[in-house]
């Protein structure tokens, strides 16, 4: 269930919806997922406040080309998306984060509502403090959501025009069945009259990938071993990112980039409850990026109710920008 937070009186108490700490039903799911082999952590638990932030370190770094890439691509085809989605649309940014991409785009497209939406509360906080001072006209809304759940907006958000924004190629961290299916729960959400624009990550040589989630300054590294401090605050327990080394590789039949944590030596966790051991060189699953082809992701996206689509990549063909339409 969701609940209002109070914030600082620049942004109105309404703006905010959602629930700031670990639900038991997260609790069982980070304890079941550890305790079967392999084990794994769900990649949505990447984002607490220090992970949100080494995430947008990750994006900088001269390795991981999709954000530089997808943001030439719409900076590139600005004024066409403006004519597609004319002013007055109501923008949700599923994965809002700090806001950074949702500025530049309410510049562009003038949006009456723009509402944020992430798991991360600490990221959004200041995201959308920034974003309605740099776009005084637009209505700004943030929801805290674990978004792989139902969802519930603010009661004033229109149902009318609605553009589910969703950049970045996060939908790359879900298995195809799971990506249909959010897809399809963002075809309710837009309704008949509304549309998704979306970023996809494409397939390119294996090299360019591999390097991208293994950066040579081991960004991608701390943001992994990350993750355990954050489960660690989570569910108690006592894992050490020493004892864990980053692994990335590009898995070529799945076609995804997989993200694991491989103990060092054998490991003994514990947490209230429980815990278990890992032996050396077992590891743990926590991420899957997923990498298409732009005929592959159309199917997806027909599949999953949009009918028209229009996409536009870079020059080298690593990243397609997708307006679909029911
Ligand atoms: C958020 N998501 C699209 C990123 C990706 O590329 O899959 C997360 C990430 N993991 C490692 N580097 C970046």
């Amino acid at each position: 269930m969701s609940f209002v937070h109070s914030v600082s009186a620049s942004i109105p108490a309404r703006t905010w919806l959602g629930s700031p700490t670990a639900t038991p039903a997260q609790r069982v799911e980070l304890v079941t997922a550890l305790q079967v082999r392999p084990a794994s952590i769900a990649s949505k638990y990447f984002y607490d406040a220090r992970g949100s932030a080494l995430f947008e370190e990750i994006t900088r770094l001269p390795e991981y080309y999709p954000t530089r890439t997808e943001q030439h691509i719409l900076a590139s085809h600005a004024d066409v998306l403006a004519q597609q989605i004319a002013p007055g649309a109501t923008v949700i940014e599923w994965g809002a984060g700090n806001c950074d991409k949702a500025r530049q785009l309410c510049a562009w497209l003038a949006p009456q509502f723009f509402v944020a939406l992430d798991i991360s509360a600490d990221c959004l906080r200041t995201g959308v403090r920034q974003l309605q001072v740099a776009c005084p006209a637009v209505q700004v809304r943030a929801v805290v959501a674990d978004l792989t759940l139902d969802l519930v907006l603010p009661a004033d958000v229109p149902r009318e025009r609605r553009v589910v924004f969703y950049p970045g190629s996060s939908i790359g961290n879900y298995d195809p069945p799971q990506a249909l299916q959010l897809l399809q729960r963002m075809r309710a959400l837009v309704g008949s009259d509304g549309a998704l624009l979306l970023g996809v990550d494409l397939l390119k040589p294996k090299r360019v990938l591999e390097a991208a989630y293994d950066d040579a300054a081991g960004v991608t590294a701390a943001f992994n071993r990350n993750i355990l401090r954050h489960v660690n605050r989570l569910i108690g327990s006592d894992f050490d990112e020493d004892d864990w080394a980053h692994k990335a590789f590009f898995n070529v039949d799945e076609k995804r980039i997989e993200m694991h944590l491989q103990a060092r030596t054998e490991v003994h966790v514990r947490w209230p409850g429980g815990g278990r051991v890992f032996g050396a060189g077992e590891s743990i699953h926590t991420e899957n990026s997923y990498k298409y082809d732009l005929h592959g992701f159309t199917a997806l996206l027909e599949g999953a109710g949009f009918a028209q689509v229009q996409a536009w990549t870079d020059a080298q063909n690593w990243f397609a920008v997708v307006l679909a339409r029911p």
